[in-house]
């Protein structure tokens, strides 16, 4: 949920919203989904999730662009069902179909576009060696002795997340994703059953989730080749079994 409501994240939620039922409301009436048509659609989104979904500046609305396809349809049906909370987009979500919601998710998903440069990181994480590579030893190897396993094993060697559930940990506001961790350790975000992250989530310490948000907020999205799209495949089979990942196909 986004709780702070400053004029300015104020101003942008109700431009947002009135893109938003406008645009929804415009393409109501049409039928096949043409890229027009899913242009259009997409105008109700991009108010808040920023230009053609690319994270918008405020630094909470998280980037549509480029995510897996299917993770994204099952986020819109997560917020529109009530396993994942904000209740302004539950509010548009509603009285739309799968199918409609089903291209959207595709018509984002298929959006290749530059990311802008990171943020630096935090001047007191900046000075401590020490936790950065904690936060890289977290990422890439998990930690055996909590049978925590590594980030990298599910959302990729990159981390630009997975076909065809997992998403991208780069690109994303630090204060995103410390509020998607916390979620999940609370109970307020919840993925398909059985839902890995909650267990990955509830093992990590509250410090690990608040140094794991500002070190991978702070990276830069691989942009050579296409490295920053999600992989088509895991080398491994991921180490824990996680239902977005079978239940839901494009
Ligand atoms: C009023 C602002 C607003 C509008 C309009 C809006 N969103 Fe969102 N959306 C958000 C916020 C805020 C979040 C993050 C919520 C949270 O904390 O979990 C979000 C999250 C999402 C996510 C999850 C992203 C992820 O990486 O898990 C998807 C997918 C999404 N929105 C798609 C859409 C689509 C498609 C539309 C248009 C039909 C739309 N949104 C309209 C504010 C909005
Ligand atoms: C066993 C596989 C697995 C492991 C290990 C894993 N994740 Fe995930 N992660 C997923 C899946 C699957 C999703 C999509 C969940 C959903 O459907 O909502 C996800 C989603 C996320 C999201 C939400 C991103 C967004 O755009 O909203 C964050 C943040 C996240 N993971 C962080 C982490 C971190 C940090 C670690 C390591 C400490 C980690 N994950 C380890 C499978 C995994």
């Amino acid at each position: 949920m986004h709780r702070r409501a400053s004029p300015r994240a104020a101003a942008l939620l109700t431009v947002g919203l009135l893109a938003a039922l406008a645009s929804l409301f415009a393409a109501r009436p049409a039928a096949a989904a043409d890229d027009d048509t899913l242009a259009r659609r997409a105008r109700a989104c991009t108010g808040c999730h920023g230009q053609q979904g690319r994270a918008a500046p405020d630094g909470y609305y998280p980037r549509l662009a480029g995510k897996p396809a299917a993770y994204l349809f099952d986020q819109l049906l997560a917020f529109r069902d009530g396993r994942r909370q904000y209740a302004l987009m539950t509010h548009l979500l509603e009285p739309l179909s799968d199918d409609y919601l089903r291209d959207l998710a595709a018509y984002f998903a298929a959006l290749k576009l530059p990311y802008e440069p990171p943020l630096p990181l935090p001047p007191d994480l900046a000075a401590d060696a020490a936790a950065q590579a904690r936060a890289r030893r977290l990422l890439t190897q998990g930690d055996a002795a909590r049978q925590l396993p590594a980030c990298s094993a599910c959302h990729g060697a990159e981390l630009t997340g997975a076909l065809p559930g997992v998403p991208a940990l780069l690109g994303l506001p630090r204060d995103y994703l410390n509020a998607q961790l916390g979620a999940w350790r609370t109970g307020t975000r919840a993925a398909r059953a059985p839902d890995c992250m909650a267990d990955v989530a509830r093992r990590l310490a509250p410090d690990e989730v608040a140094l794991l948000a500002a070190w991978l907020a702070a990276q830069p999205v691989p942009t050579t080749g296409s490295a920053a799209a999600p992989v088509a495949a895991l080398p491994q089979p991921m180490p824990l079994r996680c239902g977005t990942t079978v239940a839901v196909a494009p």
